[in-house]
C-alpha cells in the first residue's frame, strides 16, 4: 500500500519533527495538537529549525517554502481522515495515547496504518486498544528528529508481515534508516541508553564527579557527541523520567530505577532545555551547569 498522507497526533519535540521530515519527503502532512495555541507552538518549531537549516546552507529556500506548504496544522481529527498513516507522538502516557488513538479511529478510514512513536510503553498494549492492531507498528524517532538518522520500526505478534514492510519502506523514503525490533519495553536503543544516562545521575549523587567532568568525560573519553546529562536535557528530564518508571516497572531491574534527584528535579520543573533548565541552566550562551547539589 502505497503512503501519501501522514498525520501526526502531537506536535511537540517529537511530534514537530516527525511531521517536519514526513513534509520534507514530500508527503503531505496534517498534525494535530489540541488547542490552537500548542499548534502554533508546534508549527513556529518547524519553522525555526527549517529557517536555521537555511542559514547553514543545508536547506535550500525554496524546500523550505515547499515543506512548510504541505503541513497542515489542526485540532480537528477529521482532518486526518484520509490519512495513509497515523504517527502517535503525544505525552508518553498509555491512557492519553489510547484516548487520542480512539478519537482518531472514529474519523480515520479503515485502511490506514497506526504508528506509535513511543519509546517505552507496549506496541501491544496500546494496539489492542485499536480495532487495528494487525495495522500497528511502533515508529520511534530519536531526538532532534530531523538529524538522527535512526528509526525503530516495532512489530507485534500481531502485526501483518506486509504492514511492517510497508513502514519500513516509508522510512527509507524519509531518508532514516530502519531497524526491527520485538516489543519489548525500549526496544534496541532505549535498552541500552537508559540505563547509562541514568547511571550519569547517580554517578553526580554520589559526587563521583561535577556535571561538566561526568559530560567531558564521555564526550572525550567515549567519543559520544555529547555528554550523558547535556543528552538528559535534551530529551527531557520528565520524559526520560516517565521512561525509566516504566521500563523498571517491566523489567525490576534497579539499572532502569529514576535516581531520587531525577524525581526532584521533574517536581521542581528542572526539566532539561525546554524548561530552560535542568542539569545546566540555559538562560545564557552557553550553558552553565548548574550548583544545585553543591551550593551551601
Ligand atoms: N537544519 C539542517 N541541518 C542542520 C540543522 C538544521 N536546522 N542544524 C544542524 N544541522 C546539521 C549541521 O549542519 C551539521 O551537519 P554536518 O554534520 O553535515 O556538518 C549537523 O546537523 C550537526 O549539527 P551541529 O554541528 O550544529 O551540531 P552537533 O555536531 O553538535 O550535533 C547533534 C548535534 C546531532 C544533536 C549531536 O550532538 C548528537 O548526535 N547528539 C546526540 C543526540 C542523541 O543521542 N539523540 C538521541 C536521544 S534518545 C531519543 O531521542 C530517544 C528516546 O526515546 C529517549
Amino acid at each position: 500500500m502505497p503512503i501519501r498522507k501522514v498525520g501526526v497526533l502531537g506536535c511537540g519535540l517529537m511530534g514537530s519533527g516527525i511531521a517536519q521530515v514526513a513534509a520534507q519527503s514530500g508527503h503531505p502532512t496534517s498534525v494535530l495538537e489540541v488547542s490552537r495555541s500548542l499548534v502554533d507552538v508546534g508549527l513556529k518549531r518547524i519553522d525555526q529549525f527549517l529557517a536555521a537549516g537555511v542559514t547553514r546552507g543545508k536547506v535550500r529556500p525554496e524546500d523550505r517554502d515547499a515543506t512548510l506548504a504541505r503541513i497542515t496544522g489542526t485540532t480537528d481529527y477529521a482532518a486526518l481522515a484520509d490519512c495513509d498513516i497515523v504517527i502517535e507522538a503525544v505525552v508518553e502516557n498509555l491512557a492519553a495515547k489510547r484516548e487520542a488513538f480512539q478519537r482518531l479511529e472514529a474519523a480515520l478510514k479503515p485502511e490506514a496504518i497506526l504508528a506509535s512513536n513511543t519509546s517505552s510503553l507496549s506496541i501491544t498494549e496500546m494496539a489492542v486498544g485499536t480495532k487495528r492492531p494487525h495495522r500497528f507498528v511502533g515508529l520511534h524517532f530519536f531526538n532532534p528528529v530531523p538529524l538522527m538518522k535512526l528509526v525503530e520500526v516495532t512489530r507485534t505478534i500481531q502485526t501483518e508481515a506486509g504492514v511492517e514492510e510497508t513502514v519500513l519502506g516509508f522510512a527509507k523514503g524519509l531518508g532514516k534508516v530502519p531497524i526491527r525490533a520485538v516489543d519489548r519495553t525500549g526496544f534496541i536503543v532505549n535498552r541500552l541508553l537508559v540505563p547509562y544516562i541514568l547511571d550519569a545521575i547517580r554517578a553526580l549523587e554520589e559526587g563521583v564527579g561535577s556535571i561538566t567532568d561526568i559530560d567531558q568525560g564521555m564526550k572525550l573519553g567515549c567519543g559520544y557527541p555529547m555528554g550523558p546529562l547535556t543528552l538528559l536535557d535534551l530529551v527531557g528530564i520528565d520524559t526520560t523520567y516517565y521512561i525509566a518508571h516504566i521500563m523498571f516497572d517491566e523489567f525490576r531491574e534497579r539499572r532502569f530505577a529514576p535516581p531520587p534527584l531525577m524525581k526532584r528535579m521533574v517536581l521542581a520543573g528542572f526539566h532539561g532545555r525546554k524548561s530552560g533548565k535542568g542539569f545546566y541552566d540555559y538562560a545564557s550562551e552557553p550553558p552553565k551547569p548548574n550548583d544545585f547539589l553543591t551550593r551551601g
